[in-house]
């Protein structure tokens, strides 16, 4: 069994339409909830595969291609309709900018309100908040609220606590996008380096040219379903020719 196991996973959502004619309609609506109807979308569809221990394993395709939804399935945040994911070892994630931050709490607060959601006693977070707050470059903004930090600052921070955390399994979506050039290759000699320490990584993005570069394996998912799946470059070369021109 591998870190991350798929098996036949299938994800279902609602999705709520409301024909509106007029804003007194609108308003109305909100008082009688009628109108409505509910729409089925199947976000994921039999979906198969495995991220083996120490590999990392790219996740592409377009938008809406149902990529985080199989994130989100794998650090419980949803529960597949059908199917079963299965993971093994100790998993950090960072899905989303920001998830799990608070935003009238300063960095500092945050780094405490995270770390006692990982389960560190204080004398553990004693002895990493120094490192997390170097790797993020934060000592200045620190005390700040999270709410005026930017995009970047957020990743930085957010970044910087997951790979503090020892992760076993280490799940991205995309984070990395809005650090400035020197951050990101910070990042990238980190997850380098978790690599050689036999860390399993599983990534979501739409650069290819970082899937191709530190992926060991990929699939690329269309409308819920994988349409290819194997070497990052002969994975790419498919999405790339899918494309319309
Ligand atoms: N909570 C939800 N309720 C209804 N539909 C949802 C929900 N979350 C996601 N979806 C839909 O599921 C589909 C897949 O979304 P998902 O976020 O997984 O896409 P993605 O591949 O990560 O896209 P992107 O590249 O834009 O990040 C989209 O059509 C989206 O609108
Ligand atoms: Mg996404």
């Amino acid at each position: 069994m591998g870190a991350v196991v798929f098996d036949s996973v299938s994800k279902r959502y609602k999705i709520h339409h409301q024909r509106v004619k007029s804003f007194q309609e609108a308003v109305v609506n909100l008082f009688y909830r009628k109108n409505g109807t509910t729409e089925e979308f199947w976000a994921l569809k039999d979906v198969d595969f495995e991220v083996g221990y120490g590999e990392t394993f790219g996740i592409i395709g377009p938008n809406g291609s149902g990529k985080s939804t199989a994130l989100k399935l794998i650090t419980r945040v949803l529960e597949p309709t059908k199917g079963r994911v299965t993971t093994k070892g100790r998993l950090t994630a960072m899905i989303e900018l920001g998830a799990g931050f608070h935003p009238d709490l300063t960095g500092r607060e945050n780094i405490f309100l995270l770390g006692s959601i990982l389960g560190y006693n204080a004398r553990e977070m004693r002895q990493r908040f120094d490192k997390i707050v170097a790797f993020a470059e934060l000592e200045r903004f620190i005390d700040t609220p999270l709410k005026h930090y930017s995009s970047g600052m957020n990743m930085r921070l957010g970044f910087s606590i997951i790979i503090n955390a020892d992760p076993e399994v280490l799940i991205i979506d995309e984070v990395l996008a809005v650090g400035d050039l020197a951050f990101q290759e910070k990042c990238l000699k980190v997850l380098t380096e978790f690599q050689n320490a036999g860390v399993s990584i599983l990534m979501v993005t739409h650069d290819l040219e970082l899937a191709s570069r530190f992926c060991d394996k990929a699939i690329l998912l269309q409308m819920g379903q994988i349409v290819a799946e194997g070497h990052p470059n002969d994975v790419i070369s498919a999405y790339v020719s899918a494309q319309p021109v």
